[in-house]
């Protein structure tokens, strides 16, 4: 991890930079300094470097240990060298509290800027217009906004596309119908009264694409309709165009109301939908053509991989234009990518999309670089997420066999979720609104915390009896711990948090103060890697900890000398704010009192 340059380092810094400078011949050889059960830290470091330098590797450790200044008070009160020359090193107390003294005086908590920020293109939270949002959309709405939250708070630069399903040639046939029923989409709630909402919104366009497509199915004149239609839209026709329009307005709205529940912040500039590139489909087939990356195939425009075969040992290529003369999904991917690349000066390029569709991003990263797109200075990476399973372990459906209604789910969440706030909100003196909003809270982090808390690449169960549960690795369990954290230190009334670096500590606090100690690293790697869980799962033990510790160590007791209740409050105080940080980071609310 890079040093913070105006904050006291971590521990883990500290130490490591101290044995650097006991081996200055070593130059700049990694100590291997990690946590460790023996002692706080081990550092493994020596063996490579015995190696390297032709020496035994105790008689290195042993003159290591030798040059370092140890002893009670100093930052390291203890080392030992152990087995064939690893280095066991306990920290003093003094060091510990001394450490996080100087990461809570921080407002980022110690965290660090990245050294060299970039521009990340991130592409998440994509429906499709005029359909149903299910829980794919779920998860790349979630994963996608903990991700630009991780990003944006490690300095880099975030630039968030929603790439909508807003093109195809099923709008030939949507238009169509709406020209031949034109009120189908008209609500009386537009001229008197509210806005329609997004239900409402939803249960229209559902309507109008079932009937549409039973139109389409059953009537041979009206599909040729429908198909010319297509042409119209392509062709850019202002009457087609506009209808085209009402089907977008109508998904945004409910769009809209879905993220909103999900208390998701999505930009209007930042929906840049398949529609977005149609200007520039045309100049990505021919500077392809031209190129010779892309070559016609049976009148279809075609680029081809090595590596990529189907079953019958055929190659299988990347279609960037259909004989027909249509474009597809990847002639809008690589258009998107020339925008990202030339227009918004991306280094990044980060897709948050189910790991379905990475044989679509391989060939199209691919062709991208053999045209020049994607150079070694620009990086490409799918965020691929698994499926989201039901409890029988299957990809999650309702008990007819259909996609499950992500409204339906986020309702239900809450719904339970509300439950479980009601429960204890009398002794807590919740107000009815505090309930509500409370369950709101807890319903939704359950949803999300869920889905960051497994490696995104993995499949996961969607169990809401084990989401909402107050036990195990839950969102709530987290939740309750901030609420218990806040309410004791305003019960604490006179008594502050204070730091006291004089004081010894309790293992409890012992491993309470090391475990916050890391929550800059974890940062960095969580966003470095795009890996949200490794955030959620440091949370989940550091609750952990701190239970432990409220468990051994009474904070607010009359027996304890004002010094011990300051200091207990200060670790009180630093773990709830790291707990609402990182929460903060993975999208999910932390109520005051719960
Ligand atoms: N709309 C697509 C879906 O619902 C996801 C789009 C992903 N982004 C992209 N650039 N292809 O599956």
């Amino acid at each position: 991890m890079a040093s913070v340059p105006s904050l006291a380092s971590t521990l883990h810094q500290r130490i490591a930079d101290a044995l650097s400078a006991a081996l200055p011949e070593a130059g700049a050889a990694d100590p291997l300094l990690r946590r460790s059960d023996r002692a706080d830290f081990q550092a493994n470091g020596m063996l490579a470097l015995a190696k390297k330098l032709k020496g035994n590797p105790r008689e290195l450790a042993a003159k290591v240990v030798e040059s370092l200044p140890v002893g009670e008070g100093l930052l390291m009160q203890e080392i030992e060298v152990s087995g064939p020359g690893f280095l066991n090193i306990t920290v003093s107390d003094k060091a510990i509290t001394e450490t996080l003294a100087a990461r809570a005086a921080d407002d980022r908590l110690g965290v660090p800027f990245k050294e060299h920020p970039g521009t990340t293109v991130i592409d998440w939270a994509q429906p499709n217009v005029a359909k149903e949002m299910h829980v794919g959309h779920l998860r790349n709405t979630v994963i996608g906004n903990s991700v630009v939250r991780l990003l944006e708070f490690t300095g880099e630069k975030v630039v968030s596309r929603h790439h909508i399903g807003d093109w195809g040639t099923q709008f030939g046939m949507l238009i169509q119908y709406l020209i031949e029923h034109p009120h189908e989409l008209d609500h009386k709630a537009a001229e008197d009264g509210p806005a329609v909402s997004g239900e409402e919104a939803m249960s229209n366009l559902n309507r109008l694409y079932k009937a549409s497509r039973a139109l389409f199915d059953a009537d041979g004149e009206f599909k040729t309709r429908a198909r010319r239609r297509v042409v119209d839209l392509q062709a850019g026709d202002p009457e087609t165009i506009a209808l085209w329009q009402k089907f977008v307005d109508e998904s945004k709205i409910y769009f809209y109301s879905v993220f909103g529940k999900l208390d998701v912040e999505i930009r209007d500039e930042d929906i840049v939908g398949e529609s977005g590139y149609n200007d520039m489909l045309a100049e990505t087939c021919r500077m392809l053509e031209e190129s010779g990356v892309a070559v016609r195939s049976e009148g279809a425009l075609c680029v081809f991989f090595d590596d990529v075969k189907g079953p019958d040992g055929n190659p299988v290529p990347l279609i960037v234009q259909k004989s027909d003369g249509g474009f597809g999904y990847a002639a809008t991917d690589l258009s998107a990518i020339r925008d990202r690349v030339f227009n918004l000066k991306a280094d990044t390029l980060l897709y948050v999309v189910d790991v379905r569709q990475s044989l679509h991003f391989k060939m199209v990263f691919e062709t991208a670089r053999r045209a020049g797109w994607l150079t070694d200075d620009v990086k490409a990476v799918q965020l691929g997420f698994g499926t989201v399973l039901g409890k029988d372990g299957k990809p999650f459906k309702t008990r007819e066999g259909e996609t499950v209604r992500l409204v339906d789910l986020l309702d239900e969440a809450i719904g339970r979720a509300t439950d479980v706030v009601r429960e204890k909100a009398e002794k807590v003196g919740l107000s009815e609104q505090e309930i509500v909003e409370n369950g709101e809270y807890v319903g939704i982090g359950a949803v999300k915390y869920a889905d960051l808390s497994t490696s995104a690449a993995r499949d996961y169960k969607f169990d809401l009896d084990q989401m909402v549960s107050l036990n195990g690795d839950t969102s709530v369990y987290l939740q309750y711990a901030y609420a218990r954290i806040r309410s004791i230190v305003r019960r604490a009334g006179e008594a502050k948090p204070v730091a006291h670096p004089e004081l010894s500590l309790a293992p409890a606090e012992r491993a309470l103060g090391l475990h916050l100690d890391q929550f800059a690293a974890t940062v960095a790697e969580a966003a470095g890697e795009y890996a949200p869980h490794k955030l959620a799962g440091y949370l989940y033990q550091l609750a952990s900890f701190y239970t432990t510790f409220y468990d051994q160590c009474q904070v607010l007791s009359e027996d304890n000398a004002p010094e011990l209740v300051e200091n207990r409050l200060f670790l009180c105080d630093l773990t709830a704010r790291t707990l609402r940080e990182g929460m903060a980071l993975l999208g999910i609310r932390t109520p005051e009192r719960l």
